[in-house]
């Protein structure tokens, strides 16, 4: 009898992080098969090939290379690329990750083609529209019909719109598995003695939401008030391309150059080095989902520079403190940080490095009981 063939479909940064334990968990219980299938909304080597080699993910079975665009064209390109790409190939099902756009318009093709949909990361909620990844969230949850989950306020969330109990499962954060499993290798690879911060204190920033950077006058105060507080604390800062992009249109390029002296600015970095320089800083300041759970895992105080949090737990369980933008608060917090007024986080529950087994199990219940 022949397997059942699965598409583990990833397109943007923080997917690869995910996929890549699943892919691994699925390969080791040999119950399944799988294809990749990169959407190529990131393309860039440092945003996408890099994780592919160092997280050993298999390279792509499909690269439908649909390239950046507005969110209309982007998520159009890809769902009539992955269109294209089941009718000639049909798969049993199809594995989405995250909120990025290639997520939901995946979960679109594959739904309208009844070629059924599991969710891995589904049911957060930021309740917060005016954030793309929300928009995905809701779109993919309401199209999924396996909805595997991260964290408890998952599950209620899901409840509350009314999705059927008899596809909820609770299987725990699978990012936290890769960053285990990589751990000892990124500490190894000293990230920080390279920008020769060995034996010094320093905190790292990443930024990139549309709500801190996209408008000038924000961005602008944020990029400012960064290079304040590096007078206090070298801050390493990976500038994300749509960071970049926005300050040089803002005519702020300056704040995000090489060789300033406290704001270390440089290019987007592979995982195993942001792993490093996130296990080894005095705190994290940053608006990126992920970096939220891995500094709650590594008990690394993060400042999250957002309103609101569609991973409450890392607020109520972990270490990250909603700061928002506003750069009294953000002063305010950072000074608490540095001098250890901060809480350490307790251990989260299924954040345990077995996620991916767990997701690899219920994938194959799923497919062989239907
Ligand atoms: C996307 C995700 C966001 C995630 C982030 C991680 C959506 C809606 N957003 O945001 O949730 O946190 O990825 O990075 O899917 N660009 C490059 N090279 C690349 C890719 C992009 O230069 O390889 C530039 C392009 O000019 C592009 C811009 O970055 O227009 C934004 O890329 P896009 O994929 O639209 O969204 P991100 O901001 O990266």
């Amino acid at each position: 009898m022949s397997l059942p063939v699965i598409d583990l479909v990833a397109g943007a940064r923080p997917n690869f992080m995910k996929l890549a334990p699943v892919a691994r968990a699925l390969t080791d219980a040999g119950q399944l098969r799988f294809r990749i299938v990169h959407t190529g909304q990131h393309y860039d080597e440092a945003m996408a090939e890099v994780f592919f080699r160092e997280l050993g993910i298999p390279k792509p079975d499909v690269n439908l290379e649909v390239g950046s665009g507005s969110h209309g064209a982007q998520t159009a390109r890809i769902i009539e690329r992955y269109e294209a790409h089941l009718l000639s190939n049909r798969p049993d099902a199809t594995v989405v990750f995250g909120d990025v756009n290639s997520t939901a318009a995946c979960a679109l093709a594959a739904a309208k083609l009844l070629v059924p949909v599991a969710h891995v990361e589904a049911g957060l909620r930021s309740f917060d529209r005016t954030m793309p990844e929300e928009i995905n969230r809701i779109v993919t949850d309401a199209l999924a019909d396996l909805l595997l989950v991260s964290e408890p306020s998952g599950v209620t969330n899901l409840r509350h719109e009314g999705i059927p109990e008899s596809k909820i499962r609770l299987v725990g954060n699978v990012m936290i598995d890769t960053l285990m499993g990589q751990l000892e290798k990124a500490r190894e690879r000293g990230a920080a003695r390279k920008l020769g911060l060995e034996g010094r204190r320093y905190g790292l920033v990443t930024m990139h939401r549309p709500s801190n950077v996209d408008d000038p006058a924000i961005l602008g105060r944020m990029l400012v008030l960064l290079r304040e507080l590096s007078g206090d604390l070298p801050l390493v800062f990976p500038v994300h391309p749509r960071t970049r992009q926005a300050a040089l249109k803002a005519g702020l390029g300056e704040l995000v150059a090489a060789g300033q002296a406290g704001l270390i600015c440089v290019d987007p970095l592979p995982y195993l080095d942001l792993l490093s320089l996130a296990q080894g800083a005095a705190l994290v300041l940053t608006d990126s989902g992920g970096l939220q759970e891995e500094t709650s895992i590594l008990r690394v105080p993060c400042l999250t520079m957002r309103e609101n949090t569609e991973r409450p737990i890392t607020v109520e369980q972990g270490t990250s403190r909603l700061v928002g933008n506003d750069a009294t608060i953000i002063r305010t917090a950072f000074h608490e940080a540095l001098t250890g007024k901060w809480g350490h986080g307790a251990g989260i529950p299924l954040w345990d490095g077995k996620a991916a087994g767990r997701i690899a199990m219920e994938l194959s219940s799923w497919l062989i009981r239907n």
